[in-house]
């Protein structure tokens, strides 16, 4: 597995790779590899010639509190499992020749980044599509791999990609789950046993939401109370928000209809996490 650091070099490889009439799969990451990327990078390997994983924990979407300087850098445990899942080369470019002194071009995807997690984190989403851009530019990719934890951030690249002209497919890979329940994130190596325990209440939270929806219930309120009240009281949890909105637009709906996006993001002490889960209403 070949291992790249500059924007240049990667471009090279993957026109090389395009020469030769080869499809390329890019997967993107900020390393702390878990099952959930293992599922993204097995897809890629699986619809692709040859696929490239990418690690570069991007500062520029971590806002000044946040846990740019914890995130966890585990390189050589993420190359081990990029190569046994059959990955051809690993994109990890450092931060200054990802930005360069006298950076000052961003890439801002409007209304879809204002709610949810960009109310909390309003910088967050503009450093992603302008990484991801940066990333597509770098890897010339046909396919990207994205999971639905992040639903918004899909969101956020897909408009981005068909805004931008850039001819990509992007693909959303459903969520991995623990046993119980828990939402793969690099973040959960931050949690300790009691945060552990607490954690769980998040995915329950929402299939209790989901099973209302699946008896019929259509009034967002009350999916979203029904999220509330199965998190009240779950030692050192906080919510951060439940919202029901529209799955491409990321816009507050009030009654459930089409495909919606049920979202929800919590501290569990310090740590934020995130889970969600997409509904598609039968129809009748
Ligand atoms: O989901 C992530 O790991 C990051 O937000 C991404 C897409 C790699 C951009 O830094």
């Amino acid at each position: 597995m070949k291992t790249l650091r500059k924007p240049d070099e990667m471009r090279a490889w993957s026109l090389e790779q395009k020469r030769s009439g080869k499809t390329i799969g890019l997967v993107p990451t900020m390393g702390a590899l878990h099952e959930g990327h293992a599922s993204l990078m097995r897809a890629s390997a699986r619809d692709n010639d040859v696929s490239v994983l990418s690690i570069f924990v991007n500062p520029t979407q971590f806002g000044p509190q946040e846990d740019y300087r914890e995130y966890p850098r585990t390189f050589d445990a993420d190359c081990a499992m990029a190569e046994q899942i059959g990955m051809d080369a690993v994109y990890a470019p450092d931060a200054d020749a990802m930005y360069p002194a006298n950076y000052v071009t961003y890439v801002t995807v409007e209304r879809l980044t204002e709610g949810l997690c960009g109310r909390t984190r309003p910088i967050h989403f503009r450093g992603v599509a302008t990484v991801v851009a940066k990333l597509f530019n770098a890897v010339l990719p046909d396919r990207a791999y994205f999971g639905q934890k992040d639903a918004q951030q899909c969101a956020v690249v897909r408009r981005m990609t068909r805004d931008l002209d850039f001819s990509i497919e992007i693909i959303e890979m459903p969520i991995i789950r623990q046993p119980d329940g828990l939402a793969m994130s690099s973040r959960n190596r931050y949690l300790n046993a009691n945060d552990r325990t607490s954690a769980v209440a998040l995915s329950e939270s929402l299939g209790k939401a989901k099973a209302l929806m699946d008896a019929g219930e259509r009034a967002a309120a009350n999916v979203v109370g029904c999220v509330h009240r199965a998190l009240s009281g779950v030692p050192g949890l906080r919510v951060d928000y439940v919202e029901v909105v529209d799955a491409e637009e990321m816009t507050p709906v009030e009654r459930i209809g089409g495909t919606v996006l049920l979202a929800a993001a919590v501290f569990i002490g310090k740590t934020r996490l995130i889970d969600n889960i997409k509904y598609k209403v039968p129809e009748s």
